[in-house]
């Protein structure tokens, strides 16, 4: 585990976004995705969402019907939807309020007005905003996003239940390497190489996996087929409440 000791910096690899998050508030009208984005986005989304990844979980996770989920970081809501179908109770949270309404609005055209419940906040802040844990955390192509990678694994353990289940896809830091600007690859740099976490770069390939081997879970299945992504389903110790 090559970089092990030097991933140890504790709270400081978090503090320059941590400190941009308090003058950045979404509850003030702060939103880091623009309105053309998010339109462009969604569309796209809405129109691929992959249902055999569905099928997949349900299968490695004793189905979603019944089962508390959270969509951390649901963006357009697309999945928080697919899984909503499927039986699932869902909390939607992201830190976008263009997402938000785009979300609720597709919810509804699905017919699924009320079924999902909605939450604006940064990643990280979920924990402290919802209060609770579920039987599912889903995060789909926003890890980056988090503080720190530690303290954001640390953030997804929180949110599960004893026995419960986290579901990770993230791009890593190869992921279109040659496209960044020189500051993205400084960045890229200090993230693998010291935990320091400056914006959001992505984590090197395999690092969420040791993270969460950190925190003991009864299970943890890597899927690294993907040459963009690392892809891992986590279920931790304990019985369901
Ligand atoms: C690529 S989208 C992924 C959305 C969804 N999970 C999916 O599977 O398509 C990234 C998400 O991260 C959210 N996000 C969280 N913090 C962000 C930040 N600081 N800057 C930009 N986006 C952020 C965005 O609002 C968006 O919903």
């Amino acid at each position: 585990m090559r970089g092990a000791s030097r991933f140890r910096t504790h709270g400081s690899e978090q503090m320059i976004n941590r400190l941009l998050a308090r003058l950045r508030r979404p509850e003030r009208g702060w939103d880091p995705v623009p309105a053309e984005h998010a339109a462009r986005y969604s569309a796209l989304e809405w129109a691929n969402v992959d249902l055999r990844l569905l099928d997949d979980l349900e299968a490695r996770i004793g189905g979603l019907a019944g089962k508390t989920v959270l969509d951390l970081g649901g963006g357009p809501g697309h999945y928080s939807a697919a899984m909503a179908q499927r039986g699932a109770r869902v909390t939607w949270h992201d830190v976008s309020a263009r997402y938000m309404a785009i979300a609720r609005d597709k919810a509804a055209q699905a017919g699924l007005d009320g079924r999902i419940e909605f939450s604006l906040g940064y990643l990280d802040e979920a924990p402290g905003l919802l209060g609770r844990r579920f039987d599912l955390v889903f995060n789909r192509i926003c890890w980056y996003y988090g503080f720190s990678d530690r303290s954001f694994a640390a953030v997804l353990v929180s949110l599960v239940q004893p026995g419960g289940f986290v579901y990770a896809d993230t791009t890593h830091a190869a992921y279109r390497h040659g496209e960044l600007s020189a500051s993205a690859r400084l960045r890229t740099w200090l993230n693998g190489a010291f935990a320091l976490k400056i914006g959001h770069p992505m984590p090197p390939r395999g690092r969420l996996a040791r993270l969460f081997l950190q925190h003991g879970p009864a299970r943890l299945e890597v899927d690294y087929r993907s040459p963009t992504n690392d892809r891992l389903l986590m279920q931790m110790p304990g019985a369901p409440e």
